[in-house]
């Protein structure tokens, strides 16, 4: 795409690296398209050809089921060739960098990468070396932005908008992408954002974000409109940053009796995966009227799509750029 035909597009970026800095425009954009592919994912004939003759590849460093698998069936619902890196087999195993392992991709012309890496910054510094767009799958705890843009169409669909709504993300917020992600949409869009964990696993820079923030469950989840339970991150955890399991449950699990502080219809959300006893209780997980978690799960293959769409060159307009 020529830089003048990426300027007018609706989505104006090369990549999706992040939330922060897209408009509202932007992102309502990506949402309005990802409607239209829920209902054809609905249907047993959903196949469309936008990405026909394009190549995407995953390049997962870190685990994942839900994303990776969506981002998989996006692609080929969408007519694109899609692979699957492993990097478990691949020369990365062999001492070959991240930078390097993208750049061999990219000289064999992939059009799309997305990447999940455990390096905050790490998909950004990518994607300035290939001439492929570039998704952020999740890097370290910095952005997970397909993540949010699902968090966000579940929320929209289930409430009607997201302007003035009020919602409290809860649990480790200090190692969280999906956090990040979601406060940097969630307040573009005008909700009003609470963070609730204990002091240990709140970021520095918590109060500078636009949001409130409490150290109380009750206190926090008090009124809400939405209450989004996060897992702990013990993977990017150095250290012990709460007592025990058991006590965290006590203090930070969401159940029945914590939730009662929220408005009567809160809806319940959690990005998976779900540590059932740590952070959530499996009954408030699974309850059909209050959980949108299967639908957010659902809402990540039409999010996908949509992202994907929006990056897609049309074949013989690639720039070289
Ligand atoms: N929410 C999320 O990113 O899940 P996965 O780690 O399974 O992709």
């Amino acid at each position: 795409m020529t830089q003048a035909a990426l300027d007018n597009a609706p989505y104006p970026h090369r990549h999706l690296l992040g939330i922060e800095g897209l408009s509202p425009q932007e992102i309502t954009y990506l949402l309005d398209r990802a409607e239209t592919y829920v209902g054809r994912n609905r249907q047993t004939d959903n196949k469309k050809s936008v990405l026909r003759g394009r190549t995407l590849i995953n390049l997962f460093f870190e685990a994942s089921t839900r994303t990776r698998t969506s981002f998989e069936l996006a692609g080929k619902r969408l007519g694109g060739d899609v692979i699957n890196m492993s990097v478990a087999t691949s020369a990365v195993k062999k001492g070959e960098t991240v930078i390097d392992t993208a750049m061999t991709l990219n000289a064999m012309h992939a059009d799309v990468l997305v990447v999940r890496h455990s390096e905050s910054g790490a998909v950004k510094l990518l994607s300035e070396k290939v001439n492929c767009a570039v998704i952020n799958a999740g890097d370290g705890s910095h952005e997970h932005p397909t993540q949010a843009l699902l968090d966000a169409l579940t929320i929209r669909r289930r409430t009607g908008g997201i302007s003035g709504l009020l919602v409290a993300i809860c649990g480790d917020i200090a190692h969280s992408r999906v956090a990040r992600s979601n406060i940097h949409l969630l307040t573009t869009m005008g909700a009003r954002v609470r963070l609730v964990a204990p002091k240990t696993l709140l970021p520095a820079e918590a109060e500078r974000l636009g949001v409130e923030v409490f150290h109380d469950m009750n206190a926090g989840l008090a009124g809400c409109d939405i209450v989004m339970m996060l897992r702990l991150q013990t993977e990017r955890m150095h250290g012990a940053f709460f007592p025990s399991l058991r006590e965290y449950f006590h203090f930070f699990g969401l159940d029945y009796s914590k939730l009662a502080n929220a408005k009567p219809d809160a809806l319940i959300m959690h990005p998976g995966p779900m540590n059932r006893g740590v952070e959530i209780d499996s009954e408030v997980a699974d309850d059909i009227g209050r959980s949108a978690i299967r639908e957010q799960v659902e809402m990540g293959v039409a999010v996908r799509m949509a992202c994907l769409e929006a990056l897609a060159q049309p074949a013989g307009e690639g720039d070289g750029g």
